[in-house]
């Protein structure tokens, strides 16, 4: 295949606090890709660039006591050394807030606004008096309509998950000032999303791309279930009023563009950028025919930006629309939503400073990682296992046990000629491993390294069956020992050219063994003979259990980046709401286009051995009572049999109005949850119960015979 010309960028990190783990998992993905397709043979231009525009970051500025413009360099300069850091090496690194982005979200907004698909309409929302701004949901607290919980976010109740316009809250007040907000009249500008609703689907339909989908078939299902929603796609409230940190909309004093309006144009801006610098021709890269091809690598939480509003605003304003769209699930560690006081809310920097190795991680996410956006675990025990067993164990192995032997007796140089047997246990190792190229190319970086690493146990075993250290007592058999030596090394530099996209520092120092850079794929096509090699050094440490525990113990104090922002950070729901920052259900009354999450996608996939770890039981349950002071839990005294008596508190007495009742039942529930005290006692264990909350739960029970104690398999 001819060689693919293909603009890469991955979402824009907001500037308004460090990278996080969670993060990189995206990042590091699409870096892999990136540096895959170049191996591959491909041209390649990858850009990316700080998301610097909006209320969160202007307020966040504020409190620095910084001008934005200020606030914000702080900021890129650290994303670029975390960047750099994590091996994510890009062409271009820019900012929204820039004269190319400016230009760019102008003239695209002309051209729709030409071709009439923008609309002026009046809509309510509140308003802070003493502030003198318009809140975004995020920044108005009060008492939840349905369960009474104080202090609850504008969009929805982190206690009893009740979703309901800010204008429902019970005694609402502004995050900002405290005053009580009001409600005020203004004039929104909407990009009608609707008038593409046939170029939608026809580009999710592969018409525009040859037949090649455009995204996996679950986020294709979601950004249908949104174009076949009644009434169809709503149109897309894309201004605010002043103060905003923005760019003003041409002709509409007072007014900016929405900061996810020029979001994903800041793409173009980074690539216009790089483009002038370069000499490249832009028009070219981005005229509706090109032939070259440009690859969106985002979150599951934006996919509504950048599958309904960003193509359509794209082939409104004459451009051409994207080639794919590749979505990574959410980030959880060990087994959990990262949680700062579990210390699993992981700065990209913490990992670093507990003195981690970045390919670590990036080959950790890499045995993972497939092209659904499904959500991925950190496992940090089996982080450190995997690590250990395939980098060190299996791939650098290889090399430290054989290269050690072509010094001390060949001076340094590989055999001239491999034996027929080895020269084709060679090309059958480098025939298999071409076909990785295509699996990096699919996202099926998982199979990759399954691959990769079948390849380096065949290795592992070859030298294991030859024994080089017992060739080596024996005068009249060096020349099998240089066989061994130099097959086992090609094995190793073979293996190095395949895992360079996804451990690049590490792939480097092990090809410098060779005098060779990791380049492209098929420069291992062939076996290295009669070469020099350079001494062997340690390439890769073990990784010590140490250092996960003081990066742990190290961001239990660190406060993450969305505290000190403020509210409109990510919020803290596991699968966040998609417009997080302006749309009030006030614009949504009116019409306004809002989209229903990507929950769909669903979580992790999980080994058998993950759900081994878990030790369910049988639990007869021999008391039950309410507890005073709490209207949520109820207080189960367990018999489990040989694990004895257990005392849990459960979260369920909406659903249970009469507890005594439950006495006798046999529930299921998790043994070897760390204990935990609570005001009312120590809860040992969890009991499982199915349904959403409040009154819709429903213990889960075992059928009559079930001994107490007895484990759920
Ligand atoms: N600024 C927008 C993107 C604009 S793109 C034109 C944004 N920024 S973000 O900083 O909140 O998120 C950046 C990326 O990180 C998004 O792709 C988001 O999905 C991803 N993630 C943020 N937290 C994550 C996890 N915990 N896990 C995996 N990805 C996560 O959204
Ligand atoms: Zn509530």
């Amino acid at each position: 295949m001819s060689s693919r010309n293909i603009l890469v960028t991955h979402a824009l990190p907001y500037a308004n606090g460090p990278l996080h783990i969670g993060h990189l998992l995206g990042y590091l993905q699409c870096d892999i890709w990136v540096r895959a397709r170049r191996m591959a043979g491909d041209q390649v231009v990858f850009v990316s660039a700080d998301d610097a525009h909006g209320t969160p970051i202007m307020l966040a500025a504020e409190k620095a006591g910084l001008a934005p413009e200020e606030f914000i360099r702080g900021i890129q300069a650290s994303h670029e050394r975390d960047f750099a850091d994590f091996g994510v090496v890009y062409d271009n690194y820019y900012t929204t807030h820039s004269e190319e982005n400016r230009e760019l979200a102008s003239l695209i907004y002309t051209r729709l606004r030409d071709a009439g698909h923008i609309e002026k309409r009046l809509i309510r929302q509140l308003y802070d008096p003493v502030k003198q701004m318009f809140l975004p949901d995020r920044y108005i607290k009060g008492t939840c309509p349905n369960c009474g919980t104080p202090d609850q976010y504008g969009d929805n109740c982190e206690n009893c998950g009740a979703t309901y316009a800010p204008t429902d809250l019970i005694d609402p007040h502004s995050v900002v000032s405290g005053a009580t907000p009001e409600l005020r009249d203004s004039e929104h500008y909407f990009f009608k999303v609707g008038d593409f609703t046939t170029l939608l689907r026809g580009w999710l339909a592969g018409k525009l791309t040859n037949s090649k989908p455009v995204v996996h078939s679950s986020v294709a299902a979601k950004l249908k279930e949104w174009l076949d929603a009644e009434g169809g796609v709503r149109d897309w409230d894309i201004s605010r009023d002043a103060p905003y940190f923005g760019f003003p909309i041409p002709d509409a004093p007072g007014k900016f563009f929405y900061v996810w309006l020029d979001a994903p144009v800041g793409y173009l801006a980074s690539f216009r950028n790089w483009c002038t610098r370069t000499g490249t021709d832009f028009d070219a890269w981005l005229a509706p025919n090109s032939a070259a091809e440009m690859h969106h690598f985002i979150g599951k939480d934006i996919v509504n930006f950048h599958g309904l509003f960003w193509p359509a605003m794209l082939h409104g304003a004459k451009l051409r629309t994207p080639t794919a769209l590749h979505v990574n699930g959410y980030l959880t560690v060990d087994g959990a939503k990262m949680s700062k006081s579990r210390g699993t809310f992981v700065m990209a920097r913490t990992y670093l400073d507990a003195g981690l190795d970045a390919d670590y991680l990036r080959y950790y996410f890499a045995t993972i990682l497939g092209p659904a956006p499904v959500d991925v675990d950190l496992d940090l025990k089996a982080f450190e296992e995997r690590v250990n067993s395939h980098l060190v164990g299996k791939w650098v192995n290889i090399a430290s046990r054989t290269a050690g032997f072509v010094h001390r007796h060949f001076g340094g140089r590989l055999a001239t000629a491999l034996p027929a047997d080895e020269a084709a246990r060679y090309a059958d190792a480098a025939h298999r491993l071409a076909h990785c190229a295509a699996l990096f190319d699919a996202g099926e970086f998982a199979a990759a390294t399954r691959e990769i690493m079948t390849v380096a146990d065949e290795a592992n075993a070859y030298v294991a069956a030859n024994a080089p250290w017992n060739l080596a007592k024996d005068e009249s058999k060096l020349a099998q020992l240089h066989t061994v030596c130099t097959l086992a090394l090609n094995y190793f530099r073979l293996l190095s050219a395949y895992l360079a996209p996804i451990v690049p520092a590490t792939a480097t120092r092990a090809l410098a063994l060779f005098n060779e850079t990791p380049a492209r794929f098929d420069a291992a096509a062939q076996p290295l003979l009669g070469a020099a090699i350079n001494e062997f050094s340690a390439l890769a440490a073990r990784v010590d259990a140490k250092k996960i525990e003081t990066m742990i113990e190290a961001s239990k104090e660190s406060l993450a980046p969305s505290a000190s922002a403020g509210a409109g950070a990510k919020p803290s729901t596991p699968n966040p709401p998609l417009e997080r920052e302006g749309s009030s259900k006030s614009t949504r009354s009116s019409g306004a286009a809002v989209s229903p999450q990507p929950s769909a996608l669903g979580p992790a996939l999980v080994s058998i051995d993950d759900f081994a770890r878990l030790d369910l039981r049988i639990g007869k349950v021999v008391a039950c009572e309410f507890v005073d002071g709490s209207d949520k839990l109820l207080r189960f005294e367990l018999d489990a049999g040989e694990l004895g008596k257990r005392q849990i508190f459960s979260g369920i007495r909406a659903a249970y109005a009469e507890p005594s009742r439950l006495v006798g039942r046999n529930v299921v529930f998790i043994a070897n949850l760390a204990p935990r005290k609570m005001r009312f006692g120590v809860s040992e264990g969890m009991i499982l119960s199915a349904g959403t909350g409040d009154a819709d739960l429903f213990l889960l029970d075992a059928d009559q015979g079930a001994r107490p104690g007895a484990q759920v398999k």
